[in-house]
């Protein structure tokens, strides 16, 4: 089986990058992590990488003097390192439109909310404002515009009455770490088509229960 190869790029903690890790651990996984690269190098996620001897870059956007010259580099490390898909996961900078469109339908990345909702960093804060009764995570193809691009994969989350932006976070994150193999997945057995900016694919038939909350009984 030949395996679709991954960059991943992140700034912090790096627990969407064990969960990638983890999936491509199985030996029937599509996919595997040829590269992780960080734009801090005291990512906590470099140390996954490592333990998990995977290959590391870091390059600080400090020492850039634009936007698409730090993407550039990058962009180098990740053609050398022979990736075909790029993850962003956790990676706190807005990709330039030259990087975009170099990797244009080959950049996805993971959002803690039902995207087109709550865009940009504080999204938990802004669905308990909002009082939506339903949050959840999108993994989607990365455009230009922040937080915006065909939606893969999606899964809903109850928002609890008394959730502050650290326990919906924390419940969020559970289904990120589903979501994101999920969507590598379908993109490297070639199970999604992008056809006027949405993403199709088949899914299995059945009934589909709706998630309801609070629950009726
Ligand atoms: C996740 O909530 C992800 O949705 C967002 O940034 C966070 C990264 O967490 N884009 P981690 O670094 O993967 O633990």
């Amino acid at each position: 089986m030949s395996r679709l190869k991954i960059g991943v790029l992140i700034s912090g903690r790096g627990s969407n990058l064990q969960a990638l890790i983890a999936a491509c651990a199985a030996p029937d996984f599509p996919a595997e992590i040829v590269l992780v690269v960080s734009n801090k190098p005291d990512a906590q996620g470099l140390d996954h990488a490592r333990a998990a001897g995977i290959e590391t870059a870091t390059v600080a956007h400090g020492g850039f003097p634009d936007r698409e010259s730090f993407d550039r580099e990058i962009d180098k490390h990740l053609k050398s390192s022979g990736a075909e898909l790029v993850c962003l996961a956790g990676f706190m900078r807005l990709l330039s439109t030259w990087f975009v469109e170099t990797w244009h339908d080959r950049v996805v990345n993971i959002h803690p909310s039902l995207l087109p909702a709550f865009k940009g960093i504080d999204a938990h804060a802004q669905a308990i404002a909002a009082g939506v009764r339903l949050s959840g995570c999108t993994v989607h193809i990365v455009r230009p515009e922040m937080d915006a691009g065909p939606i893969l994969v999606q899964a809903a989350v109850p928002v609890m009455p008394n959730d502050d932006e650290d326990t919906l976070a924390a419940r969020i994150l559970e289904a990120e770490h589903a979501c994101y193999p999920l969507a590598v997945r379908l993109l490297a057995e070639n199970r999604v088509k992008i056809v006027d900016e949405r993403a199709v694919m088949m899914t299995p038939e059945g009934r589909h229960r709706p998630l309801i909350f609070p629950p009726t009984e």
